[in-house]
């Protein structure tokens, strides 16, 4: 039997395609983005502890109480800005889940949106599913900044919703004060919503904040700001994340949760309030990841491939367009089998597959990964 697909042009995804390659050929995985490593002892622990008390039922649709509340000093602390826990606050299953709600909730059919690629590839379906058009923009090479021109160029009186990443995946590009000051000044005036995914929000190095668009008065009123614990933990598998947005847009993004997921998993919430009443629990966060790319990026000046050093993210783009005119699809496949390091091509964050010659790498992974891994790559020249 076959039916009308309403996603025809959506298959399995590379994330999926280049980890079980990894797996198949027994290659240390770069590919997909999660963590390689374990999360505190002290926040299972408060899970287990949940669960065995008997937090185990359903949870308020809109999250318990007490972590919309620290999120309420959480976000206070991290970026000087008061939301408010009742009305702004929404705990949901992933950020994955905070981003489709958030579009499903401002967009009907023939509504554009406009999308910066490379993009995470969780935007495109849920405009799509909508009815709404995603105008694609692509980002400044070389250093991926946003092309404020053409985006301005591409507004209109269709426009509803423009979809951000900061800081961005893949390409580790993290949104400066002026970045934040050109989209107010594009939307200030338009009914144009925003949805920032801010997965990464914990992930910066050299000491360059994140800019959350909270902290923009003209920006704050007008975007769901999406975020995941499972990224900032190290809990991936847990799809546990949040949205904050103003009280208008909270109402209904709160009436599509409430039929996607209705509430999210219980004791996972318990144990996560308790974990974030610890700031330093987030706050060394950056700590630990700029050792992470500081190894990474050391090692991977060997392999030939050129670089900016990621500002942010757990992820590193390269380019070998100096090296070899392969597709980038070919290069990620022939490195899984004959390097044995699986690392994901960029054409994939592409509607068509635009391939600019660069690839991906996770470096979330223990240190020990990333040392075999780059001294792999120093063989890499014997690919081309
Ligand atoms: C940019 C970006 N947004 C959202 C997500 C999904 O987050 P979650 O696992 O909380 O749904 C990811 C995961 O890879 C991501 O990279």
């Amino acid at each position: 039997m076959s039916i009308p697909s309403k996603l025809p042009q959506v298959g399995t995804t590379i994330f999926t395609v280049m980890s079980k390659m990894a797996q198949d050929f027994g290659a240390i995985n770069l590919s997909q983005g999660f963590p390689g490593f374990g999360s505190d002892p002290v926040l299972l622990e408060l899970v287990a502890k949940y669960t065995l008390e008997g937090f185990n039922q359903y949870a308020p649709m809109s999250g318990i109480p007490h972590l919309r509340e620290i999120m309420v000093e959480k976000t206070e602390r991290c970026y000087g800005v008061k939301v408010d826990s009742e009305t702004e606050v929404t705990i949901v299953s992933g950020a994955t889940e905070a981003i489709f709600s958030a579009v499903t909730s401002i967009i009907k059919p023939g509504d554009e949106v406009i999308v910066l690629e490379p993009a995470y590839d969780s935007y495109e379906p849920s405009i799509l599913l909508s009815g709404g058009i995603p105008i694609h923009i692509p980002l400044k090479l070389p250093d991926f900044s946003v092309d404020w021109d053409r985006v301005r160029s591409a507004v209109n009186y269709k426009t509803k919703l423009i979809m951000v990443n900061s800081p961005h995946n893949p390409t580790g590009y993290l949104w400066t004060q002026e970045d934040l000051n050109q989209l107010a000044a594009l939307i200030s005036d338009r009914d144009i919503f925003v949805v920032s995914d801010e997965v990464y929000e914990h992930i910066t190095f050299d000491g360059r904040p994140h800019l959350s668009l909270l902290t923009h008065p003209v920006l704050r009123e007008k975007t769901f700001v999406c975020g995941s614990y499972g990224k900032t933990f190290h809990v991936t598998g847990w799809k546990i994340g949040f949205c904050i947005a103003p009280e208008a847009l909270t109402k209904e993004f709160r009436k599509i949760h409430q039929f996607v997921t209705f509430s999210t998993v219980t004791p996972l919430q318990h144990a996560l309030a308790d974990y974030l009443k610890t700031p330093e629990h987030y706050e060394q966060i950056p700590a630990f990841y700029q050792k992470k790319r500081d190894l990474f990026v050391d090692g991977l000046k060997e392999s030939g491939l050129s670089f900016t050093p990621a500002e942010g993210s757990f992820f590193q783009m390269a380019s070998y367009a100096h090296l070899s005119d392969m597709s980038d699809r070919e290069l990620a496949e022939r490195m899984t089998k004959e390097l044995k390091v699986a690392c994901i091509p960029v054409s994939a964050f592409y509607h068509d597959h635009k391939d600019d010659k660069l690839i991906r790498f996770c470096f979330a992974k223990e240190e020990s990964e990333l040392q075999e891994a780059l001294g792999r790559l120093t063989n890499l020249a014997s690919l081309f």
